[in-house]
């Protein structure tokens, strides 16, 4: 018996065949009346029922047959007579590969805090809750390949160590071989990086774009899917210090077709989730319902999980200028009445989450593409508009996360760049390659970053960025 090839859950649910002998590997979630065990391997949100007899089953096995402890049964598939289940396995044999101490094992079969969960990181993925965003987090890796693949990018490793601030915000977390007590010093008293590992200063990258764009110089299209790294100390819902971006770049393409090309992404994407993991999202569905019943009502969401994804399937994006955004924001109810924490005074100020969510969750009530922002509020390498004022950016802004892409159409002509760089100060001697792109074959291109997990939080219906990958890092927190 011991040799009978193991079968997933998914396998047996998908399609039983009764009578037939099958070996269930996996966890146990609950074990009940010391007769009928839930166990879980992770293939599915759905557990399989094993029917012990009870008798026939010595006393010190029952008892090792606990929440969490991981088991091997062997036995018949039989239809079943209980409720919830359409089959079970008759358990002939029982192995208990893993015990799991009920006195010490954290996760009972109750409902714990997502704050509590956290601190166990290393074991919420055992949760119905945590299983079905890895799985869904799986789902829409895939879907991204699969998307640029049918529409023939190419993608591309950029490197993870860099020398450049490719958003010039300084957000950048340092990598050095030097020794902190006692590093190399110059002969001002300075630390001297000629001699640190590269020979210069490097940090972790933020964005893989730039290096992106030398790749779109020749091979037309393509995409990176990178981890990126911002020291930026904001403990908020939507913010990691290490997040993954998909930074798709392309060549010829103008800010329109750059704003068609994320649309068409994004919903992609909601759509290979709806289409691909029903079952998770029928459980995160009603999870998020149950969980909206212990808010105040005018918190409350007017769409379900499920309708709010169909929603944004189904409904065309709504495309506005900055400066039409800066007039609804003027006029609005909450910017007279002072509700706002950063009143909008005048053209030019940055958008804050509060004035997003405010155009997509009350204004117009679908998720919203802005472009066309003023050039002092946006990176460097922005196409400048004819204006004089503004860049050729947009953001895609999306309910309950507020912005999910950044993008824009790039500076593709020479001395405008070149001007941009001098002007904010930055040292060409960091971006002598990336000036050369415009020196040689120069080409009109376009591109955004899509925060993935964002992404994730929407499909998933996760208010908080730390749920949605496994070991999140934040201000004060790298645990595990
Ligand atoms: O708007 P951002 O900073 O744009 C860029 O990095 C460009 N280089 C992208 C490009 O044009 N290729 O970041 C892009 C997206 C944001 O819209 C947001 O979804 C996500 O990355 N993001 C974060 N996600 C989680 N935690 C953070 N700290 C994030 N910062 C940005
Ligand atoms: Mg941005």
């Amino acid at each position: 018996m011991k040799d009978l090839k193991r079968t997933k859950i998914k396998e047996l649910l998908d399609a039983p065949i009764i009578g037939k002998k099958v070996n269930v590997k996996g966890w146990v979630r609950t074990f009940r009346n010391n007769q009928f065990i839930a166990i879980n391997d992770g293939s599915t949100i759905n557990n399989i029922q094993g029917v012990v007899d009870f008798e026939n089953t010595d006393e010190k096995t029952l008892k090792r047959i606990t929440t969490g402890a991981c088991i091997s049964i062997t036995g018949d598939l039989a239809e079943s007579k209980g409720k919830g289940q359409s089959v079970e396995v008759i358990v002939e044999n029982i192995e208990i590969l893993g015990d799991a101490d009920p006195e010490k094992y954290p996760l009972q079969p109750k409902k714990h805090s997502l704050e509590f969960l956290r601190e166990i990181a290393h074991l919420r993925v055992r949760t119905n809750t945590f299983s079905a965003i890895y799985r869904i987090r799986h789902a829409m890796i895939f879907a991204v390949h699969k998307f640029f693949t049918e529409r023939g990018f190419y993608n591309v490793h950029t490197p993870i160590i860099t020398g450049s601030d490719a958003e010039g915000a300084g957000e950048m977390f340092r990598v050095t071989t030097l020794d902190p007590l006692n590093p190399a010093k110059d002969e001002d008293g300075n630390v001297n990086y000629k001699e640190d590992f590269f020979g210069k200063e490097t940090n972790l990258t933020v964005s893989g774009q730039l290096e992106g764009e030398t790749a779109c110089m020749g091979l037309s299209e393509i995409y990176t899917f990178g981890p990126t790294f911002r020291a930026e100390n904001s403990n908020t819902s939507r913010h990691l210090a290490e997040f993954w971006m998909i930074e798709p770049e392309m060549a010829f393409y103008d800010i329109n077709d750059n704003m068609d090309l994320a649309e068409a992404f994004v919903k992609y994407l909601v759509n290979y989730a709806l289409d691909n993991c029903a079952d998770d999202l029928t459980f995160l569905n009603q999870r998020a319902l149950d969980d909206e019943k212990t808010k105040p009502q005018q918190e409350r969401n007017e769409l379900s999980l499920l309708e709010r994804l169909r929603f944004v399937a189904e409904n065309d994006f709504e495309r506005i200028t900055y400066t039409e955004a800066i007039d609804i924001l003027k006029n609005s109810k909450p910017n007279k009445k002072k509700k706002f924490q950063y009143l909008i005074e005048e053209w030019g100020a940055d958008l804050q989450s509060e004035h997003e969510r405010f155009l997509v969750e009350k204004h117009f009530k679908k998720p919203v593409i802005l472009y066309n922002y003023p050039k002092d509020i946006k990176a460097f390498y922005m196409r400048q508009n004819d204006d004089g004022k503004t860049v050729a950016a947009m953001d895609v802004l999306f309910p309950g996360i507020g912005e999910i892409i950044g993008g824009s159409q790039r500076e593709e002509r020479y001395n405008l760049l070149k001007q941009r760089i001098d002007e904010i100060g930055i040292p060409e001697k960091d971006l002598w390659w990336y000036l050369d792109l415009r020196k040689f074959g120069s080409a009109p291109h376009s591109g955004f970053g899509l925060g993935f997990e964002r992404m994730i939080q929407f499909v998933s219906g996760m208010t908080n960025i730390r749920d949605v990958i496994p070991f999140p890092r934040t201000p004060d927190n790298a645990e595990f």
